[in-house]
């Protein structure tokens, strides 16, 4: 098992120009949080708000900033979602993993993008998050979802993992960094496909909450961030982790 400590990395870019620069098999998993496209209630509106009014609801406005790439209508969302991901496989190991966060509402064209790519398809978890709202009339929207697919069959570990379907946790609410921001403690169960010592990409880095999770399980990060603001945010938040870890840290 190997002893060295993690490598972080942070690319400032655009995730279509940096992926094809990476060697191919040189990760072994994926797991990202793309910008869903969604929210709003017509194409127009999806296309139109900003991603705040999107994705944050009113009661808890806040001065976040905006991030990139939120305004593709569904079917460009597709497209352009299983180029970037047909460039992950090409990165990854054969029998590497692939996970990719969607909502309700692109829960489909997600599936499509990540098939399109050539991912094989293997199952859904369900991210559970305890603070929401009831739906007048209707039923909460609380969970949002992780699809799951491989480069080809599994690749077997030398120690087999069982891994959860159910994932709960919330977002942060103080000190929050990102719009969309994940917690750390959903992202640290899904690392866990990453086999101890891999190496974790994410294309659609944010403020960085899958590296700080794949630095604490002794991963290594390959992060990509397009928006300046979250790019920076993504590398100080990910160079603490790194020297908050133990070098040897392969757990
Ligand atoms: C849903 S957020 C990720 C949030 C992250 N999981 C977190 O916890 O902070 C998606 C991110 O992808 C970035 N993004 C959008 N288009 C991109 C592109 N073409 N290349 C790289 N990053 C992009 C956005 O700027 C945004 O920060």
């Amino acid at each position: 098992m190997p002893t060295t400590h993690p490598h972080a990395e942070v690319l400032h870019a655009d995730a279509l120009t940096a992926l094809p620069t990476l060697t191919p098999e040189s990760v072994d998993c994926v797991l990202t949080d793309p910008p869903y496209n969604s929210g709003g209630r017509t194409p127009t509106e999806r296309a139109r708000q900003s991603t705040r009014g999107k994705y944050v609801s009113g009661s808890a406005r806040h001065t976040l900033a905006d991030f990139a790439g939120d305004n593709r209508d569904q079917r460009s969302y597709s497209y352009w979602l299983a180029l970037v991901l047909a460039e992950c496989l090409r990165a990854c190991v054969p029998g590497g993993s692939c996970l990719v966060f969607s909502d309700w509402r692109q829960l489909p064209a997600t599936s499509d993008a990540l098939q399109a790519a050539g991912w094989t398809w293997r199952g859904i978890i369900v991210w559970r998050k305890p603070l929401n709202r009831p739906l007048r009339n209707g039923f909460r929207r609380e969970c949002e979802y992780v699809l799951w697919g491989s480069s080809g069959p599994l690749a077997d570990r030398d120690q087999p993992v069982y891994l959860p379907g159910l994932l709960t946790g919330s977002q942060p609410r103080a000190g929050r960094r990102h719009v969309t921001e994940k917690p750390v403690n959903v992202m640290a169960e899904l690392v866990e496909i990453c086999p101890p010592g891999g190496t974790i990409l994410d294309p659609f880095t944010g403020s960085g909450t899958t590296g700080v999770a794949a630095v604490h399980a002794g991963r290594s990060f390959l992060g990509i961030e397009v928006t300046d603001h979250y790019a920076e945010i993504a590398n100080a938040r990910v160079l603490h982790a790194m020297q908050q870890a133990p070098a040897g840290n392969t757990a």
